[in-house]
C-alpha cells in the first residue's frame, strides 16, 4: 500500500488527507503552524465543512492518519501532495506562489528515490514545469506531476471522493501509473480519467473556474439589464437555463462570486495571460470581474432607494456573512463587503451568520453582531438577506414582521420566496427583478 504525504493542511489539504486516509492509504498531514496541527492530531478542523470533522476523527482513530509540523516524517512517503494556498498577491492581479515554492524546498531533501511530488494547488500556467526542474536539481530521482483540485467549499469530502473527473498532468507513464494506484477506487467506480501535459492540467482548473465566474457575471448583467427594461432576471434564468447547452445551474443571479477560489483565479489567470502575451484572449474576464464588483454596489444603491439616500443612524440587520452557505469562509465574500460598506455610510449594521459570525467579527471588529437571527432582526429599519443558508429560507415572514421596525427586505441571492414575504406584508426587493 503507498503512503502519502501532505504538505499543508488548510481546506484543501486536510480534506484530501482525511479522503486519502479513508482510502485505506496511511497519511501524514504536514504543516508549518503548530496550531493547526495539534487540533487536527484531535480529529478537530480549524474550519466549518459540513462531514469534514467526523471523517477525520474516524481517521486519525483509525490510527492510519497523523499530523506533524516535521518534514523528515514524509521520508518513507511514495507521493507527496502539495496542498498549500496561493493568494493573489497585495500589490497585484498576480498569485503569490511563496507557499509552493517554499513546500517544493520543504519536500526536496526528503523526498525518496522513486517519489512523486503532486501538486493540487492552483498556480499560473508554467509553474509545475518550473518546480520539476527545481525539484529535480537537487533531487534527480523524485518526480512531479499536477492533479489539480476542483473541490467546493460545503462539499469538500463529497468533491474529493467523488469528483466529476480526475485530471492528472504528467510528463512519463510512471507518473501516471502512481496516480492510478492512488485513485484506483476512484477510477472503478467510473469516474473520467484525463491525463495531460503539465501546462494544461494547470489550464483546466483556472478555466473551469473562469467559466464558472463568467456564467454568474452573464447572470448578473442580464439582472442589470432586467431592472433597466423591467423583466425578472429569476424567470429569465429559468427559461434560458432549460437549454441543455446552456444548463440552470450557476445562474443564480445576486450579489455575485466571492471565496477563496473565483476572484483570485480569474484575476491570477489575467495576470499570467499578459506574461504569456496573451492578454487580449483574457480580456473579457476583467468584465467578469467589474460585473461582479458591479453588484455589490447596485445592492447598496437598493438599501438608499428602499430606505434613504443618508443610512447614518439605520439599524439594518444583515442575514449572512459568509461568502455562500455550509461555510465559515468570508474570504472576499459580497455579503461582508456590502455589510461593511454600509456601516462605513454611517448605517448601523448588525450580523448574523450561521456559522461565520467569528471570522466576520475578526476581519471587521466594528461591525455589530447577533447571536441568533431573532436577536439580528429585532427593530431593523430594513433586513439584507446576503448568504442563502436554509436557516434564513425557512423564516416566517409572518413572525418576522413582529420583531423589525420596518418591513422592507431585499434578496441579495433570489433564494427568498417572495410571494410568501409579500403576501405577509413585506415590502419586498431583489436583484434583477422589478416587479
Ligand atoms: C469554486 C469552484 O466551484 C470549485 O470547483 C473550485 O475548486 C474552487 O472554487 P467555491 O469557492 O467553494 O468553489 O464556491 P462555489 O460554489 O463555486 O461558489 C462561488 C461563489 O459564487 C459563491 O460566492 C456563490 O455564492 C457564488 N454563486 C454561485 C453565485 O453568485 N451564483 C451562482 O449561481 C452560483
Amino acid at each position: 500500500m503507498l503512503k502519502f504525504s501532505v504538505i499543508g493542511t488548510g481546506y484543501l489539504g486536510a480534506t484530501h488527507a482525511a479522503a486519502m486516509s479513508s482510502l485505506g492509504f496511511e497519511v501524514i498531514g504536514v504543516d508549518i503552524e503548530p496550531a493547526k496541527v495539534a487540533a487536527l492530531s484531535k480529529g478537530k478542523v480549524p474550519f466549518y465543512e459540513p462531514g469534514l470533522e467526523e471523517l477525520l476523527e474516524q481517521e486519525v482513530n483509525s490510527g492510519r492518519l497523523k499530523f506533524t509540523t516535521d518534514f523528515s516524517a514524509i521520508k518513507d512517503c511514495d507521493v507527496h501532495f502539495i496542498c498549500v494556498g496561493t493568494p493573489q498577491q497585495k500589490d497585484s492581479l498576480a498569485a503569490d506562489l511563496t507557499y509552493v515554492d517554499a513546500a517544493l524546498d520543504a519536500v526536496a531533501p526528503h523526498a525518496k528515490a522513486g517519489s512523486l511530488v503532486v501538486g493540487k494547488s492552483t498556480v499560473p500556467v508554467g509553474t509545475a514545469q518550473r518546480l520539476l526542474n527545481r525539484l529535480k536539481a537537487t533531487n534527480p530521482s523524485a518526480d512531479l506531476a499536477w492533479n489539480p483540485e476542483f473541490l467546493r467549499e460545503g462539499f469538500a469530502v463529497e468533491d474529493t471522493l467523488r469528483p466529476n473527473r480526475l485530471v492528472v498532468g504528467v510528463t512519463n507513464d510512471a507518473a501516471e501509473n502512481i496516480l492510478k494506484e492512488v485513485y484506483a477506487q476512484l477510477l472503478e467506480s467510473g469516474i473520467p480519467w484525463i491525463r495531460a501535459d503539465l501546462p494544461t492540467s494547470e489550464l483546466v482548473k483556472v478555466a473551469a473556474n473562469s467559466f464558472l465566474a463568467t456564467k454568474i457575471s452573464f447572470i448578473n448583467a442580464m439582472a442589470e439589464v432586467c431592472e433597466a427594461a423591467a423583466g425578472d432576471v429569476t424567470v429569465l434564468a429559468k427559461a434560458i437555463g432549460y437549454d441543455p447547452r446552456i444548463g440552470s445551474r450557476f445562474l443564480q443571479a445576486g450579489i455575485g462570486f466571492g471565496g477563496g477560489c473565483l476572484p483570485k483565479d480569474i484575476r491570477a489567470f489575467m495576470a499570467r495571460a499578459d506574461e504569456l502575451g496573451a492578454r487580449q484572449a483574457l480580456e473579457f474576464l476583467r468584465e467578469i470581474d467589474a460585473i461582479n464588483l458591479r453588484a455589490r454596489q447596485r445592492m447598496i444603491e437598493l438599501v438608499r432607494a428602499d430606505l434613504s439616500e443618508d443610512l447614518k443612524g439605520k439599524r439594518i440587520a444583515v442575514l449572512g456573512a459568509a461568502f455562500k452557505p455550509d461555510s465559515d469562509d468570508v474570504r472576499d465574500s459580497p455579503a461582508l463587503d456590502i455589510a461593511a460598506q454600509i456601516h462605513a455610510a454611517g448605517a448601523n449594521v448588525i450580523i448574523y451568520d450561521p456559522k461565520a459570525n467569528a471570522n466576520a467579527q475578526a476581519r471587521f471588529p466594528r461591525l455589530g453582531f447577533a447571536a441568533t437571527a431573532a436577536e439580528c432582526l429585532k427593530d431593523a429599519d430594513l433586513v439584507l438577506h446576503l448568504t442563502e443558508w436554509q436557516e434564513f429560507k425557512d423564516l416566517d415572514p409572518i413572525a418576522v414582521k413582529k420583531m423589525v421596525k420596518g418591513a422592507i427586505i431585499i434578496d441579495g441571492r433570489n433564494h427568498l420566496d417572495r410571494e410568501k414575504w409579500l403576501a405577509a406584508g413585506w415590502k419586498f426587493r431583489a436583484l434583477g427583478r422589478t416587479h
